[in-house]
């Protein structure tokens, strides 16, 4: 009796951290989505020269969205038990695509240097993608 209450309890504690899981992963994947879409409207803006950009709300929401990405995404590391190759891969492209993405938007000098800084970090944005649906730092060569 004893053992098969505990069996129970623990394939239903299965099951809570199944559905956490999955509500963790959905909540990371609406973020990396909005992230894209809030990146390419910045650098629209920013290689069209708009004021838009100037908003307050245009420059605090990216940084929600982006630290709802990144808080998810360690949660369901630890919760896969650690690091691997692809996540360390998707870390570094992370820390690339905020970088580069800073020159789309903030740093660079020439609409031209923006608008490529602007392409180069979307790329990066779906090499990551490719490296969370494959689990392989090769993404979609994988
Ligand atoms: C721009 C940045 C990122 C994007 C676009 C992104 C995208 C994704 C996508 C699309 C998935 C779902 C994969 C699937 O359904 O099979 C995913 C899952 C995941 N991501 Fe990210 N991610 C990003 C950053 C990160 C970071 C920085 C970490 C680690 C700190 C991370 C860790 C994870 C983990 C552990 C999973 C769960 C994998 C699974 O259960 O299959 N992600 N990510």
């Amino acid at each position: 009796m004893g053992r098969a209450m505990s069996a129970a309890a623990s394939a239903r504690s299965n099951e809570e951290f199944d559905m956490y899981y999955l509500i963790i992963k959905q909540l990371h994947v609406s973020a990396a989505a909005l992230s894209i879409v809030f990146f390419v409207t910045r650098a629209w803006w920013s290689v069209t020269g708009s004021s838009k950009l100037q908003l307050r709300i245009v420059k605090v929401l990216p940084h929600v969205v982006d630290t709802v990405l990144l808080t998810c995404g360690v949660i369901l590391t630890v919760m896969l038990g650690g690091l691997q190759a692809w996540i360390v891969a998707k870390l570094i492209a992370l820390v690339l695509y905020i970088g580069v993405g800073t020159v789309a938007i903030k740093r660079g000098r020439t609409r031209s240097t923006r608008a490529a800084a602007a392409l180069i970090a979307v790329a990066i944005f779906f090499y990551i993608v490719g490296v969370a649906l494959a689990h392989n730092p090769l993404s979609w060569l994988a």
